[in-house]
């Protein structure tokens, strides 16, 4: 597991200071040269320390190309994920302002949860890839390198354990606004957890909370998006999908990245300030994948089929029974039909 980028004290300080301060200028300046000379006088090292420093960073991936005359110029490598680009891109106070990308980790909730105790509220870790990712209910979650958005954002409402389900829904709308907004793609809420596009999945979201009986210490978000994956296990192709895939053009996770911290901390400030869900319950209304459909409500060991009929101000599920009687679904499995069977 390579941290590329992070939180101060959670990283070995000295060589990666420097590392991160020649990166920063060389972001700060892409696509056009700096000489040795100018880094080396700019921080105060050696010519020879800006060499070693630029190699380590090649070793990580950075198109980094190297001239004797001119010196050194970043290239623009659209899929590598790096914090100092999305921090400097993402419009917001707090979500996103600390960001810490990996190339390869388990999964980005576990690590939420390791740090979340000391990080800044808004922390958000992203990897390249997850070789043990999570999905809801113990599944597992397929994240193959540089094909998707795996990502988890760690906050901190002044909230009960109670109001915790909120930030799924938070959460699923900011992802359909920034796929909305970044690809133009007809995205839908699969309340409250999945984000469908042609009838498959392409999203899905883990949320997980600690705290006490009635304060949250803190919550993790964890949004996986199929981004460009090209193909899907047997198990997994009927049910799943990606943009890629029905879009068939490679996007820029980028750009969604950004996209969707920004969505997701308007409609988080809204309802933590000012204790405001309608932006989030008009968007899951709008956008949703669910009303006016039959669906199948699976609550322990009993299974229902229903019709989705409101989503209500809180953010709860509503359906009406086959027998006719209305009922609120505040959790539990309900699955709609897609193209081939329920998901
Ligand atoms: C589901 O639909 O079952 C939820 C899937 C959530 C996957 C994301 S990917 C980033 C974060 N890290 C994980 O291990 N899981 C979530």
């Amino acid at each position: 597991m390579e941290l590329i980028s992070g939180v101060k004290n959670l990283y070995k300080m000295g060589d990666e200071k420097m590392k991160e301060k020649i990166l920063k200028a060389l972001y700060g300046n892409k696509g056009n040269y700096i000489s040795g000379e100018e880094l080396a006088e700019k921080f105060g090292v050696s010519r020879t320390a800006i060499w070693k420093q630029i190699n380590t960073l090649r070793n990580e991936g950075y198109s980094i190309e190297t001239t004797n005359k001119k010196g050194y110029c970043l290239l623009d490598n659209d899929n590598k994920l790096v914090p100092i680009e999305l921090i400097s891109n993402v419009k917001t106070k707090t979500m996103g302002k600390n960001i810490l990308c990996f190339d390869s980790i388990d999964s980005t909730n576990n690590y939420a949860k390791q740090i979340a105790y000391e990080a800044p509220h808004g922390t958000t870790i992203i990897s390249d890839e997850q070789v043990g990712g999570r999905g809801r209910l113990g599944r597992g979650w397929n994240s193959p390198k540089g094909e998707g958005v795996w990502m988890s954002i760690i906050v901190k409402p002044n909230i009960p354990p109670t109001e915790g389900t909120k930030m799924t829904q938070i959460a699923a709308a900011a992802v359909c606004m920034g796929i909305r907004n970044t690809t133009g793609m007809e995205v839908f809420i699969k309340w409250p957890n999945d984000i469908i596009l042609n009838g498959k999945k392409v999203c899905g979201i883990l949320t997980e909370m600690t705290g006490e009986l009635n304060q949250v210490a803190y919550i993790v978000v964890g949004i996986g998006i199929n981004v460009n994956i090209e193909w899907f296990p047997e198990e997994l192709k009927d049910k799943a999908t990606s943009l890629l895939i029905e879009s068939k053009e490679k996007l820029s996770r980028k750009q969604l990245i950004v996209s969707i911290i920004n969505e997701f901390e308007k409609l988080y400030e809204d309802y933590i300030e000012n204790g405001n869900l309608s932006n989030t319950v008009n968007i899951c209304r709008k956008y949703s994948a669910m009303l006016g459909k039959r669906v199948r409500v699976i609550q322990g060991n009993k299974e229902d089929m229903a019709t989705a009929i409101d989503i209500t101000d809180e953010g709860v599920l509503m359906v009406k029974l086959d027998d006719g009687k209305e009922q609120l679904i505040m959790s539990g499995e309900v699955s709609i039909r897609g193209e081939n069977g329920y998901i």
